[in-house]
């Protein structure tokens, strides 16, 4: 017979996890006032919350940790991840950071004023907010398929380009400092950019004068797609996808806590020395000097270690597959999803999972709290909550998806863990006629209020 698809590793550490009753979790999510990021993990049996700086190194990250160099300056560590750095994407210069939104906050600085306008594919949050702190604003350029959670496409995560000729055409260019591609769209779904349509963004960018990044948190899942979907790129190894894909940025920025499989870190990359220098000064300013940036020796060593390891096409296989398969699971029981599946998570589509809750009610909350009470299952909205308010009018802003995502640490749990999450997403879907009450508001801060909120039952 075939032989089946196995995992590419072998577990050589565990940590303990506890399952607790569903009456122990009613009066945990109270005193959480709702929002699952109140909780304490030892509460939580599968933690799904984010795929960001949860993932398990490996022996050789671990052994790289042994032999950081931690001088102040000129470190070796520093050496070796911009050595990786340039082997990989091609940029000759880099800050490091201590993760994804700090190297926002740097590039960000030098580079976003008063007015801008920053278009890009369902900018992250954290991209978001930095972008509206400096009160400018990101204009969401996503193709229209990403926002109808069954139409198949198999990039997703693709900018539609004429919404993006729009916002060039109809804009001062100097008001547009750069355009933003996040690899893989996470908002969207983890949806994947295809290499067809980076090459056609940066062209435009070119065109009207402008920079594109590329906000890299997810790109070598991104990378796998390429090989797997697109025509051309099935004989190419990943690292040589990679390599093409960054032909067509000016610059990177990356939270390293995901494919870089780190539990912290960060940085961006230049193609251009001169932006290196003038960002480097807000690096030294926010993050620590130029050659640590607010990492130490030993996580810039875990994290070039975790760079190579995370473009290995047989990791990224183990990954991806068991995403699909949590994915084909919920299908089989007829839960609602956003498809394709993503990259690094499953997106529950909680207005068919939950009809009857009015938007105003935070369907996608009511579903992730709904998930928790029945397994101990933590998983994350993207929702209203997380699309907050409109900064000028202060008033919601509803996405046209209430999504909850079952975001799976990389190299954490094995499928019988999925067997278990797909099990308690079920019993959930089985008892949904019964969920006709949502949430509401007790408190909430002025900007990403989703961290924090406090909500009761309606
Ligand atoms: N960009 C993307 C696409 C992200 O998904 C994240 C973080 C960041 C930037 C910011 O990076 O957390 O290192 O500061 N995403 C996490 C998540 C938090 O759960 O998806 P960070």
């Amino acid at each position: 017979m075939e032989l089946p698809f196995a995992e590419s590793y072998k577990i050589k550490m565990v940590e303990t996890i506890r399952r607790s009753t569903r009456k122990e979790r009613e009066v945990w999510l109270k005193e959480a006032y709702n929002n699952l990021f109140n909780l304490r993990s030892e509460y939580v049996y599968i933690d799904l919350l984010t795929d960001s700086g949860t993932g398990a190194m490996s022996d050789k990250q671990w052994s790289e940790m042994m032999v950081g160099d931690e001088s102040y300056a000129g470190a070796s560590s520093y050496l070796k991840m911009k050595a990786v750095i340039k082997e990989l994407f091609g940029f000759n210069d880099f800050l490091p950071t201590h993760q994804g939104r700090a190297a926002e906050n740097v590039l960000f600085s030098l580079l976003v004023k008063n007015g801008d306008i920053v278009p890009g594919n369902s900018h992250f949050d954290t991209t978001k907010g930095h972008i509206e702190f400096r009160h400018a604003h990101a204009v969401d350029c996503t193709i229209d398929e990403a926002f109808h959670p069954t139409q198949y496409h198999p990039f997703k995560g693709n900018l539609d380009l004429n919404k993006l000729e729009a916002v060039l055409k109809n804009n001062p260019i100097e008001k547009v400092p750069f355009i933003v591609v996040t690899l893989t769209c996470n908002s969207s779904g983890g949806q994947p950019v295809s290499m067809q349509n980076l090459k056609e963004v940066y062209g435009m960018a070119k065109k009207y004068g402008t920079r594109v990044i590329f906000d890299s948190a997810r790109f070598a899942e991104n990378a796998y797609f390429i090989k797997i979907r697109e025509d051309g790129f099935q004989a190419k190894t990943i690292k040589e996808i990679v390599k093409e894909m960054y032909t067509y940025a000016d610059a990177m920025t990356m939270s390293s806590k995901k494919d870089a499989i780190v539990n912290m870190g960060g940085f961006i990359g230049f193609s251009d020395r001169k932006m290196y220098e003038e960002a480097s000064v807000y690096n030294i300013m926010f993050e620590g000097f130029v050659t640590y940036g607010g990492m130490s020796g030993r996580d810039m060593n875990a994290l070039t270690q975790g760079l190579l390891e995370g473009t290995e096409f047989d990791y990224l296989e183990t990954r991806i597959k068991q995403v699909e398969y949590l994915g084909e699971s919920l299908k089989r029981f007829g839960v609602p999803l956003l498809e394709p599946f993503g990259g690094h998570a499953i997106f529950l589509d909680a207005k068919r999972f939950l009809p009857e809750i009015p938007k105003e009610e935070y369907i996608a909350q009511t579903l992730a709290v709904e998930i928790y009470l029945e397994g101990g299952v933590r998983g994350v909205e993207i929702g209203t909550l997380l699309a907050d308010r409109d900064p000028e009018t202060r008033e919601n802003r509803y996405p046209e998806m209430e999504l909850v995502r079952l975001a799976l640490p990389r190299r954490v749990y094995t499928n019988s863990h999925m067997d278990y999450i797909a099990a308690t997403v079920a019993n959930v879907f089985e008892r949904r006629n019964d969920i006709t009450k949502g949430l509401k508001i007790l408190k909430e801060a002025p900007i990403m209020r989703h961290f924090t909120v406090e909500l009761e039952r309606v």
